[in-house]
C-alpha cells in the first residue's frame, strides 16, 4: 500500500475508534491485570492500550507489533517517551522473540483481520511462558453496550455507526465460533474460557 495511504489509514483510525475505545481499554488493562514482567499486544494499532498497560508500571516491558506502519506511526506518537514500550513492525505469524518471554499477550479487534491464524496461536503460544495467558477480544456487533465503555463527545459516535463498524470489523456468533474452535486445534487446546467482557466477546486461552 502507498506510504500516504497507509499514513492517512492510521490517522483516520486514531482519530476515530482511538477515541472511543479509550475507556473499553482502561477496562482490558485492568482485566489483564499485569504490573511487572512482558506484554505483548498484538496488532497494537495506534498502540493506546499499549500506552494505558505502560503508565505508572515501570516494571512492566510492554511490546506492541503490529504489521501496519500507519499505525505504527501514530503508535510512536502515543508513546512519547515512555522507556518501557517498543513497537516493532511484524506479522504476527513470525514473531521474531525467543520462546517464553511474555507473560500475557492480547489481540483487540484484530483476530477478525488475521489471515492465518493458525500460524498467529502456533506463535503466540510459543513465545509466551508456561502458564502465561492469550486474552483475544472482538467487538460483538449484537452485544448491549454498557455505560461508561464508550467515550462519546456530543453523541458521537452515534450507537448506529458504532453497530455498523462492528458487524465490519468484529465477528458474529458463527465467525466467533469458527475463532474458538481454531484456538481448541492450536497448541492451546481446549483450555479457554469463552466470555463477554463490556460489548466484546473474549477468549481467555492459556499455555
Ligand atoms: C482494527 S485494528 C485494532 C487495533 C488495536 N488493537 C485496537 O484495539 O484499536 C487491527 C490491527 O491488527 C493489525 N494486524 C492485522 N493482522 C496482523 C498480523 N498478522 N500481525 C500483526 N498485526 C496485524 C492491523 O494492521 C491493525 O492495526
Amino acid at each position: 500500500m502507498a506510504v500516504w495511504r497507509e499514513r492517512l489509514r492510521g490517522l483516520a483510525y486514531d482519530l476515530g475508534p482511538g477515541r472511543w475505545y479509550r475507556s473499553a481499554w482502561r477496562f482490558m488493562v485492568a482485566d489483564v491485570d499485569l504490573r511487572e514482567g512482558a506484554w505483548l499486544d498484538v496488532g497494537c494499532g495506534p498502540g493506546i492500550l499499549c500506552v494505558l498497560a505502560a503508565s505508572g508500571n515501570p516494571a512492566l516491558d510492554v511490546v506492541g507489533i503490529d504489521v501496519s506502519p500507519g499505525m505504527l506511526a501514530r503508535a510512536r506518537l502515543h508513546k512519547g517517551g515512555a522507556l518501557n514500550i517498543t513497537l516493532r513492525q511484524m506479522d504476527a505469524s513470525h514473531i521474531v522473540y525467543p520462546d517464553g518471554t511474555f507473560h500475557v499477550a492480547t489481540a483487540i479487534q484484530s483476530a477478525h483481520h488475521w489471515q492465518d491464524p493458525a500460524a498467529i496461536l502456533r506463535e503466540v503460544y510459543r513465545v509466551l511462558v508456561p502458564g502465561g495467558r492469550f486474552y483475544i477480544y472482538e467487538a460483538d456487533p449484537d452485544a448491549e453496550v454498557p455505560e461508561g465503555w464508550i467515550d462519546r463527545q456530543a453523541g458521537w459516535p452515534p450507537e448506529v455507526l458504532l453497530r455498523r463498524r462492528w458487524r465490519r470489523f468484529g465477528m458474529d456468533q458463527a465467525r466467533w465460533d469458527g475463532l474458538k474452535k481454531q484456538v481448541e486445534e492450536s497448541p492451546f487446546g481446549t483450555d479457554v474460557v469463552d466470555e463477554r467482557h463490556g460489548f466484546y466477546r473474549r477468549l481467555v486461552c492459556t499455555r
